[in-house]
This record gives C-alpha cells, structure tokens and sequence, in this order.
C-alpha cells in the first residue's frame, strides 16, 4: 500500500498530463459551399439565429429594463456579456458570447464557423463554455446550419465593444471570457462533441418530430426541467420546471444584465392540469407566444427592481411561426404529466 500512495502524486500528475494532452480532436467538417447571396436562405437562417436557436439573444446587447431583455435594435451580432445569465457562475466569471458579424468572422472558414457552433471548438482549437450550447445546435440539420451561416455573412459589420462591463479594455483589445482557475485543460478539453448533424429538418406534415427539433435547437427542455448537480435534465422529470435563475435586473449599457436579488423559477410546462400547463389548448399556447412579441413587452410597465422578470427571451420566440409553436405544443403533449408545484419568484432570495 505505502509503495502506492508514495507514488499517487505521480500518478495524480501523469492523470492530469493525460487530460491536458487529451483534447478532442474534431476534424472541421465538409460544408457544402453557402452562397452569399441566396435570400431564402438567408432568411431561413435569420429566422433560426433570431426566433429559434436564439443566437441573437446571447450575442447581443439586452436592455433588461425591459421584461424579458430586448435585444438592442441596430446591433444584432455585436457581442454581450451573458456571464450573469446562468447563475452557477461566480460573478468575477466574464462570460463573453463573442461579434458574430464580419468584423469578427470574417477570416474564418465556414467550416470553422459550423464546428464552432455545433461541436464548441473555437477558430483556434480552443474549446467554448457550454454558455454556448452548441449541443443544441448539434440537431440541426445540414442546410439549416448553412442558413445560420450564410445569416452570419450577411449581417452588417458592427465594431467589437471598447468596453466590457469590467470597465474600458485596452486599445484594440477584443473581449473574451475570463476565467479565474484553470479549468481549460482539464474540463473544458474533453467537452467538444462530434457533429451529428441530421440530413434533413422533419416534414413540417410530422408536427411532434418538427416540436421535437425546434424545441431542442431552442433550448425549452434545459431552462424547464429540474437539473442534476452537473447541469444534466433530471431523466423522467422532463417540463416539471424548476430551474433556478437569479432574476435578471436592468443594468449598464454592455452588461445589460444584472443579477438579482431575486430568484426565479421556470413554471412547470407539463401537461399537468394542476400544476403545469395541461388546461391550456394549441391556440392558447400559440397566442401567449404572439402576445409577446417586441411590440406589447415595450408597452409593457418596465419592471422595477422587486418586480418579477425573467430570462425567457420572449421577443425572440414570438417571431416562430404559428404552425412551429403548434408543432412544440404537439411535442409537449407527448410527455407525461408531472405533478410539480413551482415557487416561481422569490423578491429577497440570492442565488
Ligand atoms: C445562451 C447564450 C448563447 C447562445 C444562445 C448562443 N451563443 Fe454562441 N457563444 C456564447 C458564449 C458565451 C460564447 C463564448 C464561449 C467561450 O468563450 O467559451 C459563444 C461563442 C460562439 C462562437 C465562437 C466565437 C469565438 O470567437 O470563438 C460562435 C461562432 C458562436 N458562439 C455562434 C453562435 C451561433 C451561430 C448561435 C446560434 C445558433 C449561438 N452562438 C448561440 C453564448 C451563446
Ligand atoms: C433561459 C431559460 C428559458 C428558455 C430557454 C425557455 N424558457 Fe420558457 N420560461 C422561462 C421562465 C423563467 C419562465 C417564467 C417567467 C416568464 O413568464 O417568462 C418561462 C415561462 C414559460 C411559459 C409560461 C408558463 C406559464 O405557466 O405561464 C411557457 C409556456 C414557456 N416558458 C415555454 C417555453 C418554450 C416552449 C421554450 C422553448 C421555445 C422556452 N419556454 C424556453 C425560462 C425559459
């Protein structure tokens, strides 16, 4: 035994050396060649990057004095700081979603573009936080990874921010996440997935199999679902809610978002009559989306600092059609019913 335990520090050392040198290796992937000026396209990637997957709720600015954040008009792709949007971060942790306009992107391939946003491996092999959930955006499909990315190509160049919500950056400095220990070798390495990107989206005629994969590209089943310690939906506890949040606050111009005091829970959304959303119909569920579209959050009392908000980007997803909310409804109903009460906002509680 005590031969053993006078090496485990070596043998600690050579584990931790292993991890280090144990990256995955994610080969960029075959992009069929995205041309720059198909506006169908284009449109079916705004339309995805803007209502569905969201990108445009992290990676621009939100004005939190409003319900829901709105994404800043006029700079769409221009990078935020979403460090304080997922509380399981301590504060001094800047999560950065990074300019995904030309200024940024640019030089980079679309293959390096696709592998970034669907298996997490930055332009120079470096790993993303999953902040960016690019395992959502593994289900996508072939061509629907080609509409973001043709999306992206065409969005005005906006200039990366001279200040980040720290305070002003050195000249020319572009903001990035900042991490306070070194979790680079040893977690974030070994998180990149291989892209399984599927052939086609599913007939929109299937309505549970398209809820399926717009509700997985949108990240409903992360934000409404009870999680384990590691960030994982409770299996067999899929829309019971319950997902803590610190409520968001208005904040400065950058940070846009402030944390709490306040901490807020997502409702159950199972089809639970009592405790979840089992007594509402398609259209109910349909109208409460189109009820909140840019439009009615602005005509919307601002919420002041002890008043209940939230960080479902409302806005974002009343731009999906009609039939595709229908179509997550008709996903939604193919669950079990989970009899979950939520507590759904806490004014004086810190998270
Ligand atoms: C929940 C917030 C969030 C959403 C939604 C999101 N991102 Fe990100 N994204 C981030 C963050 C945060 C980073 C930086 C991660 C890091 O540095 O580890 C990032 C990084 C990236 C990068 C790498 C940039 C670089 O300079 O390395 C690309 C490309 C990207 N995102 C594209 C997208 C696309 C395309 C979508 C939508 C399909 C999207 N993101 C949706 C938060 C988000
Ligand atoms: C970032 C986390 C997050 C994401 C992603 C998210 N939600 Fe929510 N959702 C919330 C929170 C928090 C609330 C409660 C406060 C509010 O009304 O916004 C909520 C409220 C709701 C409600 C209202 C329920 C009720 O009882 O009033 C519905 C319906 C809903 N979400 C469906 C969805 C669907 C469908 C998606 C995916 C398209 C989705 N959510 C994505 C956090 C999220």
């Amino acid at each position: 035994m005590s031969a053993v335990n006078a090496r485990s520090p070596v043998a600690i050392a050579v584990l931790l050396l292993c991890f280090a040198a144990c990256q995955k290796n994610i080969p960029l992937p075959e992009v069929r060649a995205v041309p720059r000026d198909d506006a169908p396209l284009i449109e079916r990637g705004r339309y995805l990057a803007e209502n569905v997957g969201v990108c445009m709720s992290c990676h621009t600015p939100r004005d939190f004095s409003f319900f829901s954040g709105l994404p800043l008009r006029e700079r769409y792709g221009e990078g935020a700081d979403v460090g304080m949007v997922f509380g399981y971060w301590p504060p001094r942790v800047v999560m950065w979603a990074p300019n995904l306009t030309p200024t940024h992107l640019s030089e980079w391939s679309d293959a390096e573009l696709q592998r970034a946003f669907v298996s997490g491996i930055g332009r120079d092999g470096h790993s993303l936080m999953l902040a960016m959930p690019y395992d959502q955006y593994n289900a996508l499909s072939v061509d629907d990874a080609r509409a973001i990315i043709a999306y992206l190509r065409a969005l005005p160049p906006l200039p990366h921010p001279t200040a980040s919500p720290q305070g002003a950056l050195p000249p020319g400095e572009v903001p990035a996440r900042k991490l306070p220990f070194p979790v680079e070798p040893f977690i974030v390495n070994i998180m990149p997935i291989e892209a399984h990107l599927v052939e086609r989206a599913p007939p929109s005629e299937d309505t549970v199999a398209t809820g399926k994969y717009l509700a997985t590209i949108a990240g409903c089943l992360w934000c409404h679902s009870p999680m384990t310690k590691f960030d994982q939906v409770v299996k067999g506890k899929e829309w019971a809610g319950g997902h803590e949040f610190p409520k968001p606050n208005a904040g400065v111009e950058l940070t846009s978002l402030v944390r709490g005091p306040g901490v807020i829970r997502t409702p159950n959304i199972s089809m639970d009559p009592r405790t979840g959303i089992g007594t509402w119909s398609r259209e109910v569920f349909i109208a409460r989306f189109k009820g909140a579209d840019r439009a009615a959050i602005e005509q919307l009392a601002k919420p002041g600092p002890r008043d209940m908000n939230t960080v479902m980007p409302w806005a974002a997803y009343a731009g999906m059609t009609e039939a595709d909310l229908g179509a997550i409804w008709d996903y939604l109903k193919t669950f079990p019913a989970q009899d979950n009460a939520i507590n759904r906002f806490e004014p004086d509680a810190q998270k």
